[in-house]
């Protein structure tokens, strides 16, 4: 084998989390974080011989859409590839199938894939502490899995849930913004994957281009960024009634 990459897109750390996890298991592996901008601006070539395990956060049933395409720098040449779809308790409908689409059209192929569960990011009620230390065992395991899998039967066979056409892309009505409490420290600036906080105006969001990650609220040292709103405070009151109860745990995805 040549060399193994953990790829993520991992505003809030859960992806990163079972992303290396999965790695981990598989062998000793390098690190690359979409989350970066400037990460996600260059170009990664990669071979035959390689693996790849690609994580993303599940976000509306869906791979997380940026303008500048989260994949788009990512170059196969019949590259095997571990997938994982990371999603905060609800489902994860067509992410791992639009994931190992997407992909295989920039050269690489599946050979495992994996939905795992993580804290939302809306509500820390919902599969709260996730992923813990069982659940990132099981990653690894997987990892150990994957690699058993892919020497045996090349990914042959493998076949992933979710439907064509995806599910459509909403957008959350809400964003988040600083309050007076913040001191202009840059934080936010420097964690969010989107461009959407300027730094000579970190209170302010641009609406447009924020992906509603909460990043920037998770980053924040002093509490100064928050989704304010009632609509925000309806969404998440719904989800807790809906998913707060029973977590659900991961579904694997071998040939
Ligand atoms: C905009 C947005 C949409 C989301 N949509 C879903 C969803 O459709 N299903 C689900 O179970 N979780 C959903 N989540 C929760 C995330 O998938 C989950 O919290 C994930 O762990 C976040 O990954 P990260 O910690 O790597 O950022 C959504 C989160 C965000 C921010």
């Amino acid at each position: 084998m040549g060399n193994l990459t953990a790829i993520y897109f991992s505003p809030t750390g859960g992806t990163k989390q079972y992303v290396c996890a999965v790695a981990r298991g598989i062998g000793s592996y390098g690190e690359l974080n979409l989350t970066d901008r400037e990460t996600r601006a260059r170009e990664y070539t990669f071979s035959a011989d390689d693996l790849v395990v690609v994580g993303v956060p599940v976000y509306y049933g869906r791979v997380p859409q940026l303008p500048d395409d989260l994949l788009r720098g990512l170059h196969g040449d019949g590259t095997p590839a571990v997938f994982a779809a990371v999603y905060g308790n609800r489902e994860f409908d067509d992410a791992l199938l639009e994931l190992s689409g997407r992909c295989e059209k920039q050269g690489f192929r599946g050979v495992a894939a994996a939905a795992f569960v993580a804290q939302h990011t809306f509500s820390a009620k919902i599969a709260a502490g996730r992923p813990d230390a069982d659940d990132l065992l099981i990653a690894e395991e997987f990892g150990r899995s994957a690699k058993a899998s892919m020497a045996e039967k090349d990914g042959k066979g493998l076949s992933l849930p979710g439907n064509r056409p995806y599910r459509s892309f909403q957008v959350a009505p809400f964003i988040p913004k600083g309050d007076k409490k913040c001191t202009a420290c840059g934080a936010c600036v420097r964690v969010c994957p989107a461009g959407a906080v300027a730094p000579e105006m970190p209170r302010q969001t641009d609406a447009k281009k924020c992906i509603r990650c909460l990043a920037c609220v998770h980053a924040c040292p002093v509490h100064a960024r928050k989704v304010g709103g009632p609509v925000y405070g309806m969404v998440t009151r719904k989800l807790e009634k809906e998913l707060a109860k029973t977590e659900k745990e991961a579904r694997l995805f071998l040939p």
